[in-house]
């Protein structure tokens, strides 16, 4: 026998079976943890190719395989099997069926139901999925409430703590720490940028929105990067792969990152995007480096308020508006405070969180179902 087993299923389709992958994937309480649901098989107990005493079927078509090296049996259900032959995947929740939008998503921003997403599973889970889809959505008629923000974070696990706090305020201070808390235009951006960990999604809460002007803006970064691809190949590369300074301080604290503008990942997916003209740091590069990443990202910042692409919407008191920080891009045109007031509260969740949730919840359903 060689360094596999081959699996027949009744429709006559066949998989070969790396026997390490076999062996290592045993769900017997020896080797996985009934309690923790973690392996404690150690793997360099057996060789790497470990031996097949027997090998034959049980009832309702499970594998049975008798080890020859420690002497264990092992026993697979064949539809457990076939969940991962052909290299299908066992998660396809982390490469969504991602649905790039323009300035057609206009007046289409996907809405859910505050009730329907914090009492049913299903609420979640379609909110969730939008979110992944899409990168961006509203639950709208969320309560007017102090901190509500947070209580809808905490719906999924809880909210991601930044030097701005657990959530933040925003809206015009005296002696602003920040852009957001001015009545200044924000130009499309994502937040956080200057951090390793940016957060994946961000909540904003509008509680209310009075003064003349405000108007919310979004851009999908996906979408974006992939025009500049089809444009520029060049531009494309440098802001692909040169690391940039982004750069957060004040009085309490210096928050730097280098990451390029469009990461991708190693497939050569689009990651994340990290764009914000107010935290483009100080690069220090040889001039022509510089004069290289400027022209690039020149082209992408222009590309970034092309009203092709972009959304423009104004939130009412109630409106969540909640995105993927890591794809869609935010920003809010300049409003009036001496015209009324604006607040909205802010806050992150990470992508863990989100995800994780998302998968609880599409197996709640499925298993209601
Ligand atoms: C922010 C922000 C947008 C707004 O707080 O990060 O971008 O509409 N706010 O005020
Ligand atoms: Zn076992
Ligand atoms: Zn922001």
């Amino acid at each position: 026998m060689g360094r596999s087993l081959e699996v027949t299923w009744n429709d006559g389709r066949s998989y070969a079976f790396p026997l390490i992958w076999l062996r290592d994937n045993c769900d017997c309480p020896r080797c996985l943890h009934p309690h923790t649901r973690e392996r404690t098989f150690d793997l360099l107990t057996v060789p790497e190719t470990p031996r097949v005493a027997s090998a034959g079927l049980a009832g309702r078509g499970a594998v049975m395989v008798l080890w020859g090296d420690d002497g264990h049996t092992s026993k697979y259900e064949p539809d457990w099997l076939r969940r991962y032959a052909f290299e299908s995947s066992d998660d396809d929740l982390t490469r969504p069926d991602v649905v790039l939008w323009d300035a057609s998503l206009s007046g289409h921003v996907p809405r859910f139901d505050y009730r329907a997403v914090m009492e049913s599973e299903q609420g979640l889970e379609a909110w969730l999925s939008a979110l992944l889809g899409h990168g961006v959505a509203v639950v709208a008629d969320t309560p007017c409430r102090d901190r509500e923000v947070v209580r809808v974070t905490e719906r999924i696990a809880y909210a991601r703590r930044s030097n701005f706090g657990e959530h933040f305020e925003v809206q015009t201070e005296t002696n602003p720490i920040n852009n957001a808390y001015t009545a200044l235009k924000l130009p499309n951006h994502t937040d956080l940028c200057n951090w390793e960990r940016s957060p994946g999604y961000q909540f904003l809460h509008c509680l209310e929105n009075a003064a003349t002007g405000g108007e919310s803006t979004l851009v999908d970064g996906f979408r974006i990067a992939e025009a500049l691809r089809r444009a520029d190949a060049g531009a494309f590369r440098v802001l692909s792969t040169m690391p940039v300074l982004f750069r957060f301080h004040d009085t309490e604290c210096d928050l730097r990152f280098h990451a390029p503008i469009v990461g991708l990942d190693g497939s050569g997916r689009f990651e994340r995007i990290r764009f914000n003209l107010g935290l483009f740091g100080v690069q220090a590069l040889p001039p022509d480096e510089t004069a290289a990443l400027y022209a690039a990202y020149r082209k992408f910042a222009q590309l970034v308020r092309d009203d092709r692409y972009q959304i423009r919407f104004r939130l009412r008191p109630g409106d969540l508006l909640t995105f993927d920080n890591w794809r869609v891009l935010h920003g809010r045109l300049a409003y009036q405070p001496s015209t009324g007031k604006r607040h909205l509260q802010g806050c992150y969740v990470d992508r863990d969180e989100v995800l994780s949730r998302l998968r609880m919840s599409i197996s709640a359903v499925t298993d209601a179902a």
